[in-house]
């Protein structure tokens, strides 16, 4: 049997798209997704380099795209490159805030400021994403994702700074769909388990040993890959999933579950 195509090949036509930290990993992965599904997409990171790239490639694939060096911490760089991304494609139908900072630190070993930066990434960059957005939105109908993770629920050491700041981005999902849903804008977010092959991965696990041993807590016993997280993220943003809003979407391999080791020997 020939293998079947994972989604609609152009369930994406004529959307347009604004994401921010969609140049490299897990969000880069979406974006190519939604580029071959047919969306015209508007990237923002940081680097201009990455950006640049990241606009090439999306322009090879056939797709409308372009892009800007913005830190979503400065809410006016946002706010213009919404507007830019709505003057060049029109209104928008989805919005991706994928951007996230991380390191492995003990509170004790952490300066109020590596605190505070990865709350204003994770946590402010979101709302500013969202916020600068709204009046851009293609209402009814406008689709937007967060991306979280599992430290949002699961309290980890060394990871005080993410556990506060993806808890707020679930908060900030659940708020915004319903003071946005009857505008008929759907919010949801995804929380990916441990991803192969990504930046995140490589500063939680880049141990071997330490790998392994994630992987042992897993329900699955196995790390997901960027495309378990690209195909999500497009049926939970398309027509397909137009009655959802408000979700946290696990597609974590088990992690929200608890931690496998520690069962029974079965
Ligand atoms: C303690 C640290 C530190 C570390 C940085 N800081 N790294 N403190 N231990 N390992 C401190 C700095 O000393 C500084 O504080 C403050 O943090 C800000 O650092 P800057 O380098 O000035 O900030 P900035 O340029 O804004 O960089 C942000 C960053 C960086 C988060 C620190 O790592 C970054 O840009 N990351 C983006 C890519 C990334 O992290 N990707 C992974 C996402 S994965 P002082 O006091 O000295 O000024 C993920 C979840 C994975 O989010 C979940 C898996 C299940
Ligand atoms: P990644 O490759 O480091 O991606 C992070 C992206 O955000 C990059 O495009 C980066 O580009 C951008 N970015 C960082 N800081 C920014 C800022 N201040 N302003 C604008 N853009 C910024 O990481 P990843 O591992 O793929 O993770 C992607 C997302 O998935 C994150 O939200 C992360 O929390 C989440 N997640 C990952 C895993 C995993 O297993 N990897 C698990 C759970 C959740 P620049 O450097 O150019 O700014």
């Amino acid at each position: 049997m020939s293998p079947q195509p994972t989604f609609q090949p152009d369930l994406m036509a004529g959307k347009v798209c604004f994401m921010s930290g969609a140049t490299s990993g897990i969000n880069l992965q979406i974006a190519e997704r939604f580029a071959e599904a047919g969306a015209a997409l508007f990237v923002i990171s940081r680097s201009s380099d990455k950006v640049e790239a990241t606009v090439e490639e999306l322009r090879g694939l056939g797709a409308k795209a372009d892009g800007a060096a913005v830190d979503v911490r400065d809410y006016s760089l946002v706010e213009k490159a919404v507007a830019d991304c709505a003057n060049a494609f029109g209104p928008i139908d989805m919005v991706l805030a994928g951007q996230a900072g991380n390191f492995l630190a003990p509170a004790i070993g952490m300066s109020a400021n590596a605190f505070k930066s990865v709350v204003d990434i994770d946590l402010l960059g979101s709302f500013h994403v969202f916020r600068a957005s709204f009046t851009h939105l293609n209402r009814p109908g406008a689709s937007l994702l967060a991306i979280t993770a599992p430290q949002a629920t699961n309290p980890m050491p060394y990871q005080t700074h993410v556990c506060a700041a993806k808890a707020g981005v679930n908060m900030l999902v659940k708020s915004l769909a319903m003071e946005w849903g009857p505008s008929g804008v759907r919010v949801n977010a995804i929380s990916p388990g441990p991803i192969d092959d990504t930046e995140g991965m490589r500063r939680l696990a880049g141990d071997p040993e330490i790998a392994a041993k994630y992987k042992q807590a897993l329900a699955l016993r196995r790390w997901g890959s960027k495309d378990n997280i690209a195909d999500a993220a497009l049926w939970v943003t398309s027509e397909a999933a137009s009655y959802v809003t408000g979700t946290i979407l696990e597609i974590d391999g088990g992690i929200s579950l608890g931690d496998a080791s520690s069962a029974l020997p079965i």
